[in-house]
């Protein structure tokens, strides 16, 4: 069996360091693994539309964005496809065949779709897309006949609720869509990051980020101003890594050889956060060290996407050909539903020959 990848954001601004932990850098290094047949990475503006539907000028705009952020972080248009879910009119189809396997209340039990309703104060008036874009994401990844979908913790519902579909489905018409595997990020730093507010979750709305685009200077100060141990007063004090933002980044993003470049006094970061326990050491020092790890992380990243922006139209076209390319993947899919479901008439010859023998009596 093909090995093969489909995941996506929703467009609804630039992508932060903590897309990129969570999922971002993953889907590079398994790109450039060549483990994989087939590597699909969606821009999800209609899935984004579900939840913005009075604000669809955001959606267009972050397109751009999100398409410079991830090539800008590697994703190699000549090793994965590049593409815009609402050009692809074969994932609204398999959605709504898929409706019809799904109860309302197993939506409604959806722990993601929950959480979110909550947070957007939703309770009140829940439109009926946003309500069921869980099926639309199974729709998603199924049309790719994805194995792997690499996603942030937060998504481990819909690939649940995306296997359940097939599981559904392959029992009711015979089989023909692919259980979907969830991949996350091993390193539990990275499942989660939180914000530079030590708030739970990274998020614009919270303002609390570090973009991927983001210039150095302003790295640094958001570096400096950084959650850490509130009851480390002086520098003598002993510290307390539970909750402590600066070094859920350095879990995240240090690496063993960075202590040498940047703090030789130190061997790795389990003698660091042994001093930081014993007192003695200053959240300043700290936090210099997590920024020349970011900076070194992110400069890189940085440079590529203003190389990318001198060339636009070169970003749309290749989102246009990845589209026409994934289209046809998701045509096949939806052919071989069409046709497990008996729905495919005209070319059904022995249907029609039943249906004439029927009446020739
Ligand atoms: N729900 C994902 C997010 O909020 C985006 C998404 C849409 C997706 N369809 C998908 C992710 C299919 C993985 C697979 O970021």
């Amino acid at each position: 069996m093909s090995k093969i990848i489909l995941t996506g954001d929703r467009p609804t601004g630039k992508l932060h360091v903590g897309h990129y932990v969570g999922s971002l850098k993953r889907r590079v290094e398994l790109q450039n693994s060549g483990e994989f047949d087939k590597i699909f990475i969606m821009i999800a503006d209609a899935q984004a539309l579900t939840d913005n539907a009075d604000n669809p000028e955001k959606v267009r705009q972050n397109i751009i964005e999100v398409a410079l952020d991830y090539m800008a972080c590697g994703l190699d248009p000549k090793k994965s496809t590049l593409f815009i879910q609402s050009q692809i009119p074969e994932l609204c189809e398999l959605s709504f065949y898929y409706m019809n396997l799904v109860t309302v209340s197993r939506l409604q039990r959806n722990p993601t779709v929950k959480s979110e309703i909550q947070m957007r104060n939703f309770e009140a008036s829940i439109r009926v897309g946003f309500f069921t874009y869980p099926i639309s994401q199974a729709a998603d990844i199924t049309a790719f006949k994805a194995t792997t979908v690499p996603v942030g913790e937060d998504q481990m519902p819909m690939i649940e609720q995306t296997r359940e579909i097939v599981h559904k489905f392959n029992s009711v018409y015979g089989e023909t869509l692919i259980e979907p595997q969830i991949l996350l990020p091993d390193n539990q730093a990275c499942l989660r990051l939180p914000g530079i507010d030590g708030k739970s979750k990274m998020s614009k709305s919270l303002g609390n980020c570090i973009y991927l685009s983001e210039e150095s200077d302003d790295i640094r100060k958001k570096v400096m101003s950084m959650f850490t141990d509130p009851g480390h007063l002086r520098v003598e004090d002993p510290g307390k890594l539970e909750g402590n933002t600066v070094f859920t980044y350095l879990d995240a993003f240090c690496k063993e050889e960075q202590f040498e470049r940047y703090l030789p006094e130190y061997k790795n970061l389990d003698e660091l956060k042994a001093h930081y326990q014993r007192g003695g050491l200053g959240d300043v020092k700290v936090k210099k060290f997590l920024n020349n790890v970011l900076q070194e992380e992110l400069e890189p990243i940085r440079n590529r996407r203003k190389e990318l922006q001198k060339d636009i139209p070169y970003v749309y076209e290749v989102l246009k050909k990845g589209s026409e390319e994934a289209r046809e993947v998701a045509a096949q899919t939806l052919s071989e539903v069409r046709a497990a479901m008996k729905i495919d008439y005209f070319s059904d010859e022995e249907l029609i020959r039943a249906q004439s023998l029927k009446y020739s009596e």
